[in-house]
């Protein structure tokens, strides 16, 4: 008898266990448990929203805020593991420029794209004539954009021309409505405006859609099935630990992230991929956007749809230095695609961080430190040449090069590069951004 209640304490704390790990489960997969269906491989557990990366020290990188802990910015390794991507080693490098058959883009080669998701299946793909598309965008929340936002949209050109693949790019202005104090007319000007400098990059027309969220949602009924679907298979708890949301956050926000999932399946866009579930997506993107990618990648097998592979750049530096990204809402910590010459100048003499030495004396002992100097780190960014970069970094540190030489360098690599940049985004037509902005077939092979 006695054994017996004994048996029944066991089986009811046994019980009750169970009960709790159900909803610990829950909460941290955002699943129900169900005996014999594990989680799958990247269901992410909340060790990258605000809160968490508030207290600990570390680097905080999500969508909206980029700080670092240390003066060199972010630790790009540790984000690596923590984010669970892959490095772009020396193997991938080699691989793309066999099948491209191009040298690697200099972004590539100095570590500026330097992360990946699933890089060598498109790469197989491909090697079997297998075609794969580009998805990249930009979230349109001011007119005026800095040449860091450049960088996505330059490394994206040279894979389209490389591959010569179609490409589409996704204007958030929903997105920015949410987020920002900002009208939807606003927002939708921005996307006007912002494509004009998109399309500056030099972008094949024939190869390429941009499109705005708030025009597209509504025109395209596969698109908008794609949203929902993705809506449908993610969890308020999933974005809760993705994202960082509170109960205090619009409704809005909460399910944008099904918006920015749906451009990386090629049924949302019957007018380009003729109906084709199945042609790969690559999107080129700067490391803050992956947790959006992270969920799309963690819900497209859920609704019988492909994961899109990934290229993750590191940010571009504000003018005051590595710790921080630049931000289009202060105008002295960027370089903007509308400044002068003159701008140019005074900005990157007056608050361009350096890592050279207080006076020219201690500068000749002892040398610069080129890992901290944001007008090096910018000259990696822009200035194509290899063994010019190398020299300047070889006599920046040894002292030969003093830190208003290096400005003097950066300045005159700049000023061309955006005088030329306005110059073209001159040439863009209203008519060219509505042909751009047009759904319509686009010209690729298989
Ligand atoms: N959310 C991005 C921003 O605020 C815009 C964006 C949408 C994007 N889709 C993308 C960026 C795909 C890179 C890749 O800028």
């Amino acid at each position: 008898h006695g054994c017996w209640r004994i048996r029944r304490a066991e089986i009811d704390a046994a019980v009750q266990l169970l009960l709790k790990l159900k909803v610990d489960y829950k909460q941290m997969t955002g699943q129900d448990y169900k005996a014999g269906c594990p989680p799958s491989e990247n269901l992410i557990v909340s060790n990258n929203g605000p809160a968490a990366d508030d207290c600990d020290g570390e680097d905080l990188v999500d969508p909206w805020n980029v700080s670092a802990s240390s003066t060199k910015g972010v630790d790009y390794d540790k984000l690596i593991v923590r984010f669970g991507s892959s490095k772009i080693d020396k193997e991938l490098l080699e691989r793309i420029e066999k099948v491209s058959g191009q040298r690697a883009h200099h972004f590539l080669r100095r570590g500026i794209f330097f992360s990946h998701r699933d890089m060598h299946q498109i790469l197989d793909a491909y090697e079997k004539h297998k075609s794969f598309y580009l998805y990249t965008g930009r979230g349109p929340s001011s007119e005026a954009m800095h040449v860091g936002h450049l960088i996505p949209f330059i490394f994206t050109k040279w894979l389209q021309d490389v591959f010569d693949i179609p490409l589409v790019v996704q204007m958030t202005d929903d997105e920015k409505y949410l987020w920002k104090d900002l009208t939807l007319e606003e927002c939708h000007r921005f996307t006007v405006e912002n494509a004009k400098d998109i399309i500056a990059c030099g972008f094949d027309v024939n190869k390429t859609f941009i499109f705005s969220d708030l025009d597209y949602m509504g025109a395209s009924p596969q698109f908008y099935r794609n949203v929902v679907k993705v809506q449908k298979h993610v969890t308020f708890n999933q974005v809760k630990g993705i994202f960082g949301f509170t109960d205090s956050d619009c409704i809005g926000k909460i399910s944008f992230p099904a918006i920015q999932a749906a451009p990386s399946f090629s049924s949302s866009f019957p007018q380009i991929f003729g109906g084709k579930k199945d042609v790969p997506c690559l999107i080129p993107c700067a490391i803050d956007q992956d947790p959006y990618f992270r969920m799309t990648r963690d819900v497209a097998p859920r609704i019988g749809l492909l994961k899109p592979a990934l290229l993750h750049s590191t940010f571009f530096p504000a003018l005051q230095g590595a710790q921080t990204k630049m931000s289009a809402s202060d105008p002295n910590s960027s370089i903007f695609l509308t400044d002068t010459p003159k701008q140019i100048k005074n900005k990157i003499n007056k608050h361009a961080f350096s890592g050279g030495k207080d006076t020219v004396e201690e500068h000749r002992k002892y040398g610069g430190n080129t890992e901290v100097d944001v007008s090096f780190l910018y000259l990696t960014f822009f200035l194509e040449d290899d063994e010019k970069l190398e020299k300047i970094k070889e006599d920046y540190t040894s002292g030969a090069l003093l830190t208003g030489e290096l400005k003097k360098i950066l300045i005159e690599t700049l000023q061309p590069m955006i005088a030329q940049h306005q110059e073209r985004r001159k040439q863009v037509t209203d008519e060219m951004v509505q042909q751009f902005m047009t759904p319509r077939p686009l010209n690729y092979k298989f």
